[in-house]
């Protein structure tokens, strides 16, 4: 939610920070801006719209010269997307420039008080604040103002700042938003995210809550919450450049739908050693635990629900799935005999961080499945797993979730392992299966040559219902997402079995239903639920293994999965699903990587 970077060496500074704003564009893109520091004063620049917008009006960053600056791309939460709400957000004197990810809380507070002190506002925003605050408390020692000013803040913070009277430095603060300072030679830089920097520096530093730093062409100090300095790992960034880049493809998620073979099998080739699931460093002592709770936010949530199947029946103890944003406020019973299990790829989402802190209060250990490393919640986690699923950059999920669902996986035959909850024979049986997984989602990317056409016949819906049952059903929440939030198409999902308590009444002559009808044992129930839908005028497409001749003769339309083993199917269901809302959002002309009002990293509660 919202990106900053920040350049300080020798370089001109704009071309760097418009660069650094395209990768993290993911992060929200209602509108930009940059500042630059030269010859003692602040030049700024702001659209509303896109980077590129902000790159045309720069001329590629050529009007503002200067090594120093700070940029910003924003997900408006306080106030519209408006050239006035843009950041950087400079003092009423001029001389600070600040730019922010995250949400100050006592912001309203702040500004009166401000106001009463005689300080204007440009801006509805809560950033406006922090600007104000650094010009009143500068006294001519920046550090000081930079302490000063954030122990005023109440909230999230990730803050870049600058001041035109010390142009040889700049200051990075962290608190409850990723901030991460690249490390070069000769220049340094900050970022949201390792995207940014890993064209410049593979050499990076993870700062924590309540730490700062300040930049220097030749250097970069630490400092923690009480000015002292110290110094700090610097870790090597194991992505590199190609991996945040197309690579050929149209869209990042097309790139992302096509790596998913890829990545589930790097996220399960580190934990397969000698015939079994090894789980990293992790000692988790299941025999005490008694349930499990599961929580994330989007699909990361729905990975959960399609992975509670495999966890309970192969482990034998109760999961229960808990959206993040109702967790963290719901007073949970929850204590040392549950474990909690965190799922987030950007490891950053604020929602899933609060209910963690929550459970983890309450005396449960928390097991985070993360794929950024370093994230918030890869820290804050007692036990982290990454899904190593290298950077993820369209906004909507594909192999994030697929890697999660994979983890969750890879938990749940550890877990039998450890419990002996399952005998050897069907232990291998069950590994063989998920081994499989890479090669049977590339069947599942190569069997349907006719997601396209497809698309074409469906594009114009004004809604889709999604069917199914059990894990089919997981993988309809799913799908249906991918479906609404790339298409803007109203799309719903439900339990096969719900539908005619309700849902039944909205289906009318042409409505499409999407029927996921891959679990054998179950197959029989949800067809009469096709066959109701059917009676009253509904457009069927059916997603079944092709052997299912039944359905072939049912269905309007098929879309073909390989045959899988139905606790670990989701992984490869949902692949020709988010393959079809692509072409559907690309029929419509939709900004498929960058949908409306979404933004991949909701650092925002
Ligand atoms: C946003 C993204 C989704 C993602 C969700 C949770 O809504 O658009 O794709 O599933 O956040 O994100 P996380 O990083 O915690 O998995």
């Amino acid at each position: 939610m919202c990106g900053i970077v920040g350049y300080i060496g020798m370089q001109n500074a704009a071309p760097i920070l418009l660069e650094g704003l395209k990768k993290l564009e993911y992060r929200g893109y209602d509108s930009a801006g940059i500042a630059v520091m030269q010859n003692g004063s602040i030049a700024v620049s702001k659209v509303t719209g896109r980077i590129a917008a902000l790159a045309e009006k720069t001329e590629h960053g050529s009007l503002l010269p200067g090594t120093v600056g700070i940029g910003h791309t924003r997900w408006a939460t306080h106030g519209a997307p408006t050239d006035a709400n843009a950041h950087p957000h400079t003092s009423n004197d001029g001389r600070f420039a600040v730019v922010h990810n995250g949400i100050i809380e006592n912001y309203l507070e702040l500004r009166k008080e401000l106001m009463e002190k005689g300080y204007h506002f440009d801006s509805e925003t809560d950033t406006e604040v922090v600007v104000h605050l650094m010009e009143m408390y500068y006294q001519g020692d920046l550090k000081q103002a930079v302490m000063r000013t954030s122990a005023r803040l109440c909230g999230s913070y990730a803050l870049g700042i600058l001041c035109s009277d010390e142009p040889n430095r700049m200051f990075a603060v962290r608190e409850a938003s990723p901030l991460i300072l690249g490390v070069g030679v000769g220049e340094n830089f900050f970022a949201s995210d390792v995207t940014a920097l890993v064209a410049y520096t593979r050499n990076a530093i993870y700062l924590d809550d309540g730490e700062f730093a300040e930049l220097t062409p030749d250097g970069i100090q630490v400092y923690d919450c009480t000015g002292q300095p110290f110094r700090k790992k610097v870790s090597r960034i194991s992505w590199d450049i190609q991996a945040a880049e197309k690579g050929g493809y149209e869209h990042f998620m097309r790139k992302e739908i096509m790596e998913q073979p890829r990545a589930v099998k790097a996220t399960m080739a580190p934990r397969l050693k000698d015939g079994q699931v090894v789980l990293d460093d992790m000692e988790i002592d299941l025999h005490g635990i008694r349930k499990i709770v599961i929580t994330a936010c989007g699909s990361a949530y729905y990975a959960g629900c399609a992975a509670k199947y495999a966890i309970e029946k192969l482990c034998h103890i109760p999961v229960q799935i808990e959206l993040a944003s109702e967790l963290r406020y719901s007073d949970p019973l929850i204590d040392a005999t549950t474990l909690l299990i965190v799922l987030s790829q950007s490891g950053e989402t604020a929602d899933t961080i609060a209910a963690m802190k929550e459970c983890q209060s309450h005396g449960a250990k928390a097991l985070a499945i993360v794929n950024v490393v370093g994230s918030t919640i890869a820290k804050l986690a007692d036990y982290c797993l990454y899904t190593w699923a290298g950077p993820e950059i369209a906004v909507a999920t594909t192999k994030g979730y697929t890697t999660q669902l994979t983890a969750l996986y890879l938990f749940a035959l550890y877990g039998a392992k450890e419990l002996r909850t399952v005998d050897e024979a069907e232990y291998q049986k069950k590994l063989q299966v998920l081994k499989a997984l890479p090669k049977l989602m590339q069947q599942a990317l190569d069997m349907n040559p006719n997601l396209e056409q497809l698309a074409k016949k469906y594009h114009r819906a004004h809604s889709m219902f999604f069917i199914g049952r059990n894990t089919d059903y997981a993988v309809a929440l799913e799908g249906a997402l991918k479906m609404k939030e790339i298409s803007y198409i109203h799309a719903e999902s439900y339990a096969a079995g719900e539908l005619k308590h309700g849902t039944i009444a909205l289906i009318s002559e042409g409505q499409p239903v999407i029927a996921l009808c891959c679990n054998d044992a179950i197959t029989e129930k949800t067809m009469s639920n096709i066959v109701e839908v059917k009676a009253r005028g509904a457009e069927v497409l059916a997603v079944a293994c092709r052997d299912n001749q039944k359905i072939v003769s049912l269905a309007d339309d098929m879309i073909f999965v390989p045959k899988v083993e139905p606790l670990f199917s989701a992984a490869v269901e949902i692949v020709p699903l988010q393959l079809l809302a692509y072409y559907v959002a690309r029929e419509n002309g939709c900004d498929i990587d960058k949908p409306k009002n979404l933004a991949k990293s909701v650092t925002v509660e």
